[in-house]
C-alpha cells in the first residue's frame, strides 16, 4: 500500500512521539510532498535542500499581516498574535531588516562573549541549588530546577529583567507560545495566550519607563535609546513585541537544548564519558543534540508569488510547513542521519533554521550550551535518569516538560557531586 501524507498524521499521537520514523519514510519521497487541497498547507518540505531553500529564498515569507489579512483572519482581536505580526518574526522583508539589524547589534558574536561570565555565574549558582534539591540521591526535577531557570536568566541579563522578576515569567511565557504549536488551539489556550501577551506588554512598558527614567547598560535601555533617538528606526510597537519575542524565544528553546542533550547523553554512556573527558567537544556535541532532537522542528512560509519547489507548483498566497526536524535527518544530506555522532563532518543542521529569519540568538543559545553542559557534567559525576522523562509531543518547543535525574550515587558519599573528606579520619 502506498504512504499517503497528511497532516492529520503528522499530528497524530504516535508521530508527535517519536516523528523520525515518520520522517524516514517523508524522505524516501523525496524533497517535499503536495498535501489535499483542503489543508491549511499547499506542501509538507522535509528534504534539506529544498528546505534550505525555501528559508532563503526570497519568494518564500514569514505569515506576515498582509498574508493574514488576505487570508480574511481577524489577527487583531488577539493579542497575541498582534505581538506575532509587530515582531521581527512575522515582519515583510523590509521592515525585517530594518528591525533585524538593531536587534542583530545586540547578539553580535563580541556581546555574547561579554555575556559569557554572566552565564557562568548564573549556572554555577543554579547547580548549587540543584546540589541542594537533589542532596543524598533525592530525584530532582532537571527542567525546573535547572534547564528552564538557566536561559530564563540569562536572558533577563540580557534584556534587563530584575533578578526578583523573572520567576514571574515561565507561566506567562509558556501559555504565550501555545499558538506557536502546528493544528488547531482551544478557546481555552487562545484566550491564555491573549492574557499572557497583555501581561508581558504591560511588564516590558514599565520596564521601559524605568529604565529611560534610569538607563542601564542593558538592552532595554539601549533600545529605549536608539528608539527616543530615532524614532523612525523602531515604533514602540515593534519594540515592545520585539522584547517580548526575544524572551520568549531565547528561554524554552534554549532549556530544551539542555533537556534533549542530557536525555541524549544519559542513554548514550560512551559519547557521555567522551564528552567529560574533553570538553572542548562540547561545540560538536551542542551542533549534533540541535541536529538530532532539534528544539524547534518547522517553520511556515507562503509564496508571495507562483512558485515552484522539488517539482510541485505553489499558488501564490499558499503556505508550506517546513520541516526542518526532518531535514536534519535528511539522509541525502547527512551519512547515517539516525545516529546520534558528534564528530560527524559539516554539520550544518537546520535547528537555528536559515536565511533572514535565521536565529537572531543563535550565538547566545551555543554559548550557552558549549559553556555550561561540561560543567553540569563535572559537577555531578553520577548524574543519571530517576524516572521516565515527560513526554515531549510538540514540534515547537520540543522537550521534556519534566526530567527526574538522581545527581549523586545514593550508595555513595557523592552528593553535590563532591567527596566528603571526613577530616576526623585519617587518609
Ligand atoms: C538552542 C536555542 C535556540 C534555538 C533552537 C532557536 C531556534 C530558532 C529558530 C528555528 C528560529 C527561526 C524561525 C523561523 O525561521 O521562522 C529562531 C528565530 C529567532 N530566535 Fe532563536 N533559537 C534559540 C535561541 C535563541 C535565543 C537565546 C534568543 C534570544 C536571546 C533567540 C531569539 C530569536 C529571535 C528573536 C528570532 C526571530 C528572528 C527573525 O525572525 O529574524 N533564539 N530561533
Amino acid at each position: 500500500m502506498g504512504f499517503s501524507v497528511s497532516l492529520d498524521d503528522l499530528l497524530g499521537d504516535e508521530v508527535r512521539r517519536d516523528p523520525y520514523p515518520y520522517y524516514a519514510r517523508l524522505h524516501e519521497l523525496g524533497e517535499a510532498v503536495a498535501l489535499a487541497p483542503t489543508a491549511p498547507y499547499a506542501a509538507v518540505v522535509h528534504g534539506y535542500d529544498a528546505a534550505h531553500r525555501v528559508l532563503r529564498d526570497p519568494v518564500f515569507r514569514v505569515l506576515d499581516a498582509d498574508h493574514l489579512d488576505r487570508a480574511g483572519l481577524r489577527w487583531r482581536d488577539h493579542a497575541v498574535i498582534r505581538t506575532l505580526q509587530a515582531s521581527m518574526f512575522n515582519a515583510p522583508p523590509d521592515d525585517h531588516a530594518r528591525v533585524r539589524q538593531l536587534f542583530g547589534q545586540a547578539l553580535t558574536a563580541r556581546r555574547v562573549t561579554a555575556l559569557e561570565p554572566a552565564i557562568l555565574r548564573i549556572a554555577d549558582r543554579l547547580l548549587d541549588g540543584l546540589a541542594d534539591a537533589g542532596a543524598d540521591g533525592r530525584p530532582v526535577d532537571f527542567m525546573a530546577e535547572f534547564a528552564l531557570p538557566l536561559p530564563s536568566d540569562v536572558v533577563g541579563e540580557l534584556l534587563g529583567v530584575p533578578e526578583r522578576d523573572r520567576g514571574w515569567f515561565p507561566s506567562r511565557v509558556r501559555a504565550f507560545d501555545a499558538v506557536l504549536e502546528i493544528g488547531p488551539r482551544s478557546f481555552r489556550e487562545i484566550r491564555a495566550a491573549n492574557v499572557a501577551a497583555e501581561e508581558l506588554t504591560a511588564y516590558f512598558t514599565d520596564l521601559l519607563a524605568v529604565r529611560r527614567a534610569e538607563p542601564r547598560d542593558d538592552l532595554v535601555s539601549a533600545l529605549a535609546g536608539i528608539r527616543d533617538e530615532r524614532p523612525d528606526q523602531l515604533s514602540e510597537t515593534e519594540l515592545l513585541a520585539n522584547l517580548i519575542v526575544m524572551y520568549n524565544a531565547g528561554f524554552r528553546t534554549t532549556a530544551n537544548l539542555f533537556g534533549n542533550g542530557l536525555t541524549l547523553l544519559l542513554a548514550r554512556p560512551d559519547a557521555l564519558a567522551a564528552l567529560r573527558a574533553d570538553p572542548r567537544l562540547a561545540p560538536a556535541y551542542v551542533e549534533e543534540i540541535l541536529r538530532y532532537e532539534p528544539p524547534v522542528h518547522f517553520a511556515v512560509r507562503y509564496a508571495a508569488q507562483d512558485t515552484e519547489i522539488a517539482g510541485l507548483s505553489i499558488p501564490r498566497g499558499r503556505s508550506v510547513l517546513v520541516l526542518t526536524g526532518a531535514a536534519n535527518r535528511d539522509p541525502r544530506r547527512f551519512t547515517d542521519p539516525d545516529s546520534f555522532d558528534p564528530s560527524r563532518p559539516d554539520n550544518r543542521h537546520l535547528a537555528f533554521s536559515a536565511g533572514p529569519h535565521y536565529c537572531v540568538g543563535a550565538a547566545l543559545g551555543r554559548a550557552e550550551g558549549r559553556l555550561v553542559l561540561p560543567r553540569l557534567l563535572d559537577r555531578f559525576p553520577a548524574l543519571a535518569l530517576a524516572a521516565e522523562p515527560g513526554e515531549r509531543r510538540h514540534f515547537m518547543l520540543r522537550g521534556h516538560d519534566r526530567l527526574p535525574v538522581r545527581l549523586a550515587d545514593p550508595d555513595t558519599d557523592r552528593s553535590a557531586g563532591t567527596v566528603r573528606v571526613d577530616l576526623a579520619k585519617p587518609t
